[in-house]
């Protein structure tokens, strides 16, 4: 068993096994089942932080699950901005997190009265 994965659902009992795939994300080595989305073997892996905030570098992760959030945005072999819980793992394939990226609409310079961001 692996850590947020479902083995036996309580109604429709054990589910069938599919063949396993390994792929790495921040150069750690993890397993995933064919048919995973990249979102769900991160899950089944134990993994909930995806990114960081552009703005604050809070940690982010799966939202809406569906491809509407963009919440779940990683890089995937060298592809920048991929949503996880719409691409389907391959056999090697290395995922990085998100990093905090620089943003045109942050302003830099505090000003007398404004609020501390
Ligand atoms: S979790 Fe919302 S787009 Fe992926």
């Amino acid at each position: 068993m692996s850590y947020g994965r479902i083995e036996h659902h309580p109604v429709l009992g054990p589910l069938p096994r599919a063949a396993a795939l390994s792929f790495s994300f921040d150069g750690i080595e993890y397993t995933a089942r064919e048919g995973d989305s990249v979102a769900s073997a991160l899950l089944a892996g134990g993994v909930r932080t995806l990114r960081l905030h552009e703005e604050h570098g809070s940690p982010r992760g799966i939202y809406c699950n569906i491809g509407h959030c963009m919440e779940c945005r990683v890089t995937i072999d060298g592809i920048s901005s991929v949503r996880a819980c719409l691409t389907l793992v391959k056999d090697r394939m290395s995922i990085l997190s998100g990093t905090v990226l620089p943003t045109p609409f942050r302003q830099e310079t505090k000003t007398e009265g404004s609020p501390d961001l």
